[in-house]
């Protein structure tokens, strides 16, 4: 199963073991990230935000409309911004490597 890089909001780096298939933002609060997933998954709340490192960004499918459209209402968005809830863990994404955006 693949491994998932993954850089706190405070710096530190850990890699987690992805064991399930199931969306980053269930990966990284399994791992015990503070994510508050509010919504549920749903790509209506923004705090499942990450930046995704620039080499795995085009190896991920892109963010669909509703997904860009709640990203546009976040305020630290970054080109690489990504909501962890709609990017779904695969084999594929061994190795892929995020950083958890601040919380708003
Ligand atoms: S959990 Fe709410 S947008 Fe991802």
């Amino acid at each position: 199963m693949p491994i998932l890089n993954v850089t706190d909001r405070d710096g530190s780096e850990k890699q987690v073991d992805v064991t399930m298939t199931e969306s980053l933002m269930h990966v990284l609060r399994d791992a015990g990230y503070h994510i508050a997933a509010e919504c549920g998954g749903a790509a209506a709340c923004g705090t499942c935000h990450v930046y995704v490192d620039e080499a795995w960004l085009s190896k991920l499918p892109e963010a669909g409309e509703i997904e860009a459209e709640m990203v546009d209402l976040l305020e630290e968005t970054k080109p690489t911004s990504r909501l962890s809830c709609q990017v779904q863990m695969d084999d594929s994404l061994d190795g892929l490597k995020v950083t958890l955006a601040p919380e708003e």
